[in-house]
């Protein structure tokens, strides 16, 4: 099999487990004030399936996501921007994007901690 064909099996698989899923959530740290390389690469290669050009493949209809963005430095606009990636994302899928959080000032396992009953709330309203 061909590098090239291994490489759209992958994202293949990938799509099959969205278009199982009625929802969606995307948890993305910080890499330098932006989403991780290789999550840009997952979203590039999504462009098939992504509603900026005819023809093109589809998830079905229906799909609510969610995005969490967690970054070590204290300000909120870098988890805002990397939220908006995610949304943008989830808009050219054509799923509805139906709520975000943004963590700061987490570095390590402790630091989730004292955080803990802001996430289950957002966990318990997905
Ligand atoms: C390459 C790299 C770049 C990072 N850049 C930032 C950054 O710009 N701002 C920030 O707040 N945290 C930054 N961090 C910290 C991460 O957001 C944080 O440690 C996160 O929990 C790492 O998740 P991971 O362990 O799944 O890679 C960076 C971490 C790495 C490894």
């Amino acid at each position: 099999m061909s590098e090239e064909h291994l490489l759209s099996h992958d994202i293949q698989k990938i799509m099959d487990e969205y278009d199982k899923a009625d929802i969606v959530v995307s948890v993305s740290p910080s890499y330098w004030a932006d989403i991780p390389g290789q999550f840009k690469a997952f979203i590039d290669r999504c462009t098939p399936w992504c509603n900026t050009h005819e023809p093109h493949a589809t998830i079905k209809p229906g799909k609510k996501g969610y995005a969490i963005a967690l970054r070590t430095g204290p300000n909120m606009p870098e988890c805002e921007r990397i939220i908006s990636s995610i949304e943008h994302f989830y808009g050219h899928l054509e799923i509805e994007c139906m709520g975000h959080l943004g963590l700061t000032s987490v570095e390590y396992k402790t630091d989730v901690e004292p955080r803990k009953n802001e996430i289950i709330e957002f966990c318990s309203n997905i």
